[in-house]
Parts: C-alpha cells; sequence; structure tokens
C-alpha cells in the first residue's frame, strides 16, 4: 500500500444494507482535512437502502449479486483496479471475501464489527450479548483476514450496558458509538503506513 502523500487515499466502501455507517463516512469525507476519498461503493443488494447516500452525493455505485462469488469478485477486483482503489472499508458488507480476493486485492480491506472482538465474532452479536447477560459491549475496527472477523484491531470502543437495554436498544447505542469510530480507525490506520 502507498504511503499518504498528501493525495488522498481512494477508497471504495462495501454495503449489503441500510448504510448509516456509509452515510457517516460520506459525511466525514465531505470535510476538508479527510485523509480518503470514497470514490465508489459496492452492494451486494440491489435494493440496499445505503445506495441512496451514495447517490445522492453523487458516488459512483456497483450492484453485484454474489450469486455466484467468483465470477462476482472477479468483477468487483476489475472495477478496484480501474479505479485505482487503495482501502476498501466493508460497512455492514454481508458477503465474506475470499482469501483469494484479500490477497489479488493487495491493499488492505477494513471492517467494522459491532462487539468487542475477538468476543462475539459472526453474526445476531447484540442477541448474544443481551443473552449472556453481558456488561460492556462496544465496537471494533480490524482489518479484514482471510478468518471472519479476526484480522487486526485498528481501534475498540466500549460502551456499558444497562440492565434496561434489549437487542434493539443496544444495536442503536452502538451504531451512534460506530459513526464516530468508523472515520477516527480508517484515518489512524492510514496514519500509521
Ligand atoms: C453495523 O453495526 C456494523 O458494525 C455491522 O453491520 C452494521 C451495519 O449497519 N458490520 P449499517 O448498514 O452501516 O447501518
Amino acid at each position: 500500500m502507498e504511503k499518504l502523500s498528501g493525495k488522498k487515499i481512494n477508497t471504495a466502501v462495501f454495503i449489503s444494507g441500510r448504510g448509516s455507517n456509509l452515510n457517516s463516512l460520506i459525511k466525514h469525507n465531505k470535510k476538508k482535512n479527510s485523509i480518503f476519498s470514497i470514490i465508489l461503493v459496492v452492494s451486494s443488494n440491489p435494493n440496499a437502502k445505503g445506495i441512496i447516500y451514495a447517490k445522492r452525493s453523487k458516488i459512483k455505485t456497483y450492484i453485484s449479486d454474489f450469486k455466484n462469488k467468483n465470477i462476482s469478485e472477479k468483477k468487483i477486483l476489475k472495477k478496484m483496479f480501474n479505479y485505482e482503489v487503495k482501502l476498501i472499508c466493508l460497512a455492514g458488507f454481508m458477503k465474506v471475501l475470499s482469501k483469494n480476493f484479500i490477497k489479488k486485492f493487495k491493499n488492505p480491506i477494513l471492517n467494522i464489527h459491532p462487539s468487542l472482538l475477538p468476543k462475539y465474532k459472526g453474526l445476531n452479536t447484540h442477541k448474544r450479548i443481551i443473552k449472556n447477560k453481558e456488561k460492556y459491549s462496544g465496537s471494533t475496527v480490524h482489518i479484514v483476514s482471510s478468518k471472519l472477523d479476526s484480522g487486526k484491531i485498528i481501534l475498540q470502543q466500549r460502551i456499558k450496558i444497562s440492565k434496561f437495554d434489549n437487542e434493539k436498544t443496544l444495536e442503536k447505542k452502538i451504531l451512534k458509538l460506530e459513526h464516530g469510530l468508523y472515520f477516527k480507525a480508517i484515518k489512524k490506520f492510514l496514519i500509521s503506513l
């Protein structure tokens, strides 16, 4: 990966649904001092609400349904090269990228996961956390490796779970936290290169 050279890092954000993290990254991106630039949004779902945020800000979008993972990944990789993407940020992207994709892309891929990794990898995090009566939860931004939710942690933020919290309230609190966390983590990561 090239070092920061005063030029904003070409970034693609991958989504599958609501896209609230994408929206917060786009908002941050509009600030002058942002060191990365979102130039492409890839969605695995043609009906993802998040696509609206990209369109509204005139960011190019690319839909890939992943019906054939191999073909979809090949096409996405081609896009990444054509757009000279140097960083991919997964934000609620519900597909697991293959080892081959990660290797061929060559540049870093980051992900945001709504738990204090390494605890609670995978899906239904909030549900499991509430069920286990955990006292704390949070969110983690990490580098994507070939193992699910397992790469090096870049930044993590913790919140206390109240006894009145349920799956929905916890999700809401964590989303709010994530909207402040993701861009900070990206910045920290890029500066460290
Ligand atoms: C976030 O909680 C993120 O941590 C997880 O999926 C959720 C995506 O939410 N990977 P949104 O689509 O960004 O609103």
